[in-house]
């Protein structure tokens, strides 16, 4: 069964600014691991420069409530939430879907968009507070590759511990030693990352069985380098 799907294909390409990112990047890097105020609402070099609604997660929630066939009274999780934009926006797409959300950022969740905060809790991917087989759909979203590789073992067991064959992961890769270069200059948080084939044997030795795309930093026009 090809297990391959890229959930977020439907947000626009970003451009980012290599180059800017690299200068001070170790002081950024420390920020950054804090998941607070700077790395979502600092400056670019520091996060994302102002984490704001903007509505682009319902095309997103479109495609996952496609793909994964939901319906009203299922049960999703997003794990990374941050402010619960995903998660506000999967109850918005599909009216009687019960999406949640967890994420380690107490500021996130502090800053969690109104409609999403009830249902958003603290909580850690290693170690998931819900019983087994209790989700229709679980999405990580460039959330388990900011945990050391042991870590990240035990965080694909628990997403296929609470829903079995229906997850969906996007882990940070790179194909070539050119976009390996790119992605150590631009990434602030990731601990862990690999080749697509590389993440595969990961995923064989967790035995995680769901869906997965890759985040790649091409270089092309949206890298300026
Ligand atoms: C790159 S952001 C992705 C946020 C969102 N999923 C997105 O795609 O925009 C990574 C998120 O993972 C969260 N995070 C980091 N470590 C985590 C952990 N151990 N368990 C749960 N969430 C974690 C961070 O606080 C942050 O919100």
């Amino acid at each position: 069964m090809e297990r391959e799907f890229n959930l977020l294909g439907s947000l626009p390409r970003c451009v980012r600014d290599v180059a800017a990112r690299r200068a001070g990047k170790e002081e950024s890097r420390k920020a950054a691991l804090e998941f607070g105020k700077e790395y979502f609402d600092g400056t670019r070099e520091q996060g994302y420069g102002g984490y704001n609604y903007d509505g682009r997660w319902l095309t997103v929630a479109r495609r996952a409530i496609a793909h994964w066939g939901l319906k009203p009274n299922d049960r999703v999780l997003d794990i990374g939430c941050a402010k619960g934009f995903f998660v506000r926006d999967l109850r918005a797409a599909l009216p009687g879907l019960d999406a949640f959300g967890i994420d380690i950022s107490d500021y996130a969740l502090k800053s969690a968009h109104p409609e999403a905060k009830p249902y958003v809790l603290n909580a850690s991917c290693e170690n998931l507070p819900f019983p087994d087989n209790s989700f229709d759909a679980v999405f990580a979203i460039n959330t388990i590759h900011n945990l050391e590789r042991k870590a990240c073992l035990q965080s694909l067991r628990e997403i296929e511990r609470v829903c079995p064959n229906r997850g969906f992961v996007q882990m940070d890769a790179y194909r070539t030693e050119r976009e390996r270069e790119i992605f150590l200059d631009w990434m602030l948080t990731a601990r862990t990352f690999d080749t697509p084939c590389g993440w595969r044997n990961m995923f064989d030795v967790a035995g995680y069985k769901g869906y997965y795309w890759w985040t790649i930093l091409e270089h092309d026009d949206s890298v300026l380098t």
